[in-house]
């Protein structure tokens, strides 16, 4: 089949996400066939490198034939079991494996299927470890910017307007606080300090503060300084409210270590897993969390309401366990994290550039994410699309979010293709109007 009749067949059944199906009578879908390290190809035979790690999971390349071989040996063994009363190889070898890689006091693992559910799990098992404790801290504190994912809690605590104020009758309790507003020391300071005045006049009745360490990636990539991190953690076990980390985007290599918050050498409460965890083959998530909390849901049989009784019918699935140990294996063997480095500088060098066009307001990167914010331009010209559309039509997949333009690529790109994908977002911005 064409790409043209798939795209057709495709508009009568499928409701895609996060879309204006009426753009598409104008927007062609692209449909693809295959994927090949940083390449995804058509039906018709174009190929695209895949800018953006397909929303930010794919951090191995596509068709990885290490992990493709973890995968297919599981399922010839063992596709899913439930996790209550059940369990498996692949969920206690991943469990233990990423409790001794992730910092340290992160003890248990809790698992699920998407990062939302995972944003939803680490609000109600804050709250519920509060109430075990006789306490009832209904409010949760987010940062200006924030995005945690689409189901109504994860939305609550988000502060894009764009995807939750119609919901804003259906949304939880949450309070916002000011955001670091650029890489520097001084604004994360400010920021601590407007924190502190909200803990001090409400930490009673707040059972966490969750933040996305160092990126706020759909935020528009808005970066911070790793100070910021380090007085949350004090601030968080001074007025006795947990910490959540949100690593789900950032985790997993992108910000250049294993974890961001080793930038800052911190140790959330709790933290959140996903997106690279499976090297972007299949849903999975986790929740980590140290004994502390672990201990105040554990207690006699005829105690079963201070149990977390959560669950998820895919919760801990063989298949995206074995994906996500295979994975692990491969950024440890192949040593990915550090030979990043070379990327990551060469990225830098390459970015340079765009400083000097008039419509670029700023560029910044942390690791392997890099961002031009645009300038001049009215959100109603959705100059995103342009730059989507120019990217397209010569062999790129970027998808600005709004007016910035960033990169997030799988790791296995090489230093040529890193090289086509900055110069054709170049060329794509100096067009615009
Ligand atoms: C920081 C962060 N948290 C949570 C989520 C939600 O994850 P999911 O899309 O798997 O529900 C995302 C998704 O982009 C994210 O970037």
């Amino acid at each position: 089949m064409t790409n043209n009749e798939l795209m057709n067949e495709d508009l009568k059944y499928i409701w895609h996400p996060c879309t204006q199906m009426k753009d598409h009578e104008f927007l062609p879908i692209t449909p693809i066939k295959k994927g090949e390290g940083v390449y995804l190809e058509d039906f018709d035979g174009n190929r695209y490198i895949d800018g953006v790690s397909s929303w930010w999971v794919n951090i191995l390349g596509h068709n990885n034939q290490f992990i493709n071989d973890y995968i297919k040996k599981q399922v010839d063994t063992l596709e899913h079991v439930l996790l209550a009363g059940f369990t498996h190889e692949p969920a206690i070898k991943l469990a233990k494996k990423l409790v001794e890689i992730t910092p340290k006091g992160l003890d248990k693992v809790f698992f699920a299927d998407n990062g939302s559910t995972a944003v939803d799990i680490a609000l109600k098992m804050s709250f519920q470890y509060y109430k075990n404790k006789g306490l009832t801290k209904p409010y949760f504190v987010s940062l200006e910017n924030s995005y945690h994912g689409e189901s109504i809690a994860a939305l609550s605590i988000s502060d894009m307007g764009l995807y939750k104020d119609v919901y804003d009758e259906i949304l939880i309790r949450s309070l916002k606080t000011s955001s670091p507003k650029d890489q520097g020391e001084e604004e994360a300071a400010r920021a601590l300090l407007e924190l502190e005045d909200l803990l001090k006049d409400r930490a009673h009745e707040i059972s966490a503060v969750i933040v996305e360490p160092l990126v706020q990636c759909a935020g528009s990539m808005s970066m911070y300084n790793p100070s910021y991190l380090l007085g949350l953690r004090k601030l968080c076990t001074k007025y006795d409210v947990l910490f959540i980390a949100d690593e789900i985007a950032v985790g997993f290599g992108r910000t250049g270590k294993l974890f961001a918050c080793e930038h800052a050498d911190v140790s959330p409460d709790l933290m959140l897993l996903s997106k690279g965890l499976t090297g972007g083959y299949l849903p999975l998530s986790v929740v980590m969390i140290p004994n502390f909390i672990y201990d105040e849901f554990y207690c006699d049989y005829s105690n079963y309401k201070r149990a977390f009784l959560h669950s998820n019918s895919y919760t801990g699935n063989a298949l995206c366990c074995s994906a996500a140990l295979g994975t692990i294996e491969y950024l440890e063997k192949n040593d990915i994290i550090s030979k990043n480095q070379e990327k990551i500088d060469f990225i830098n060098q390459e970015i340079q550039k765009f400083k000097k066009l008039k419509n670029v307001k700023e560029i910044r990167q942390t690791g392997m994410i890099a961002a031009i914010e645009l300038q001049g331009y009215k959100s109603e010209e959705r100059i995103g699309l342009q730059v989507y559309k120019y990217g397209l039509e010569n062999g790129v997949l970027l998808r600005p979010l709004a007016h910035i333009v960033y990169f997030m690529p799988p790791y296995v790109i090489t230093k040529e293709e890193i090289k086509k994908m900055i110069d054709v977002a170049y060329e794509a911005i100096v067009k615009l109007p």
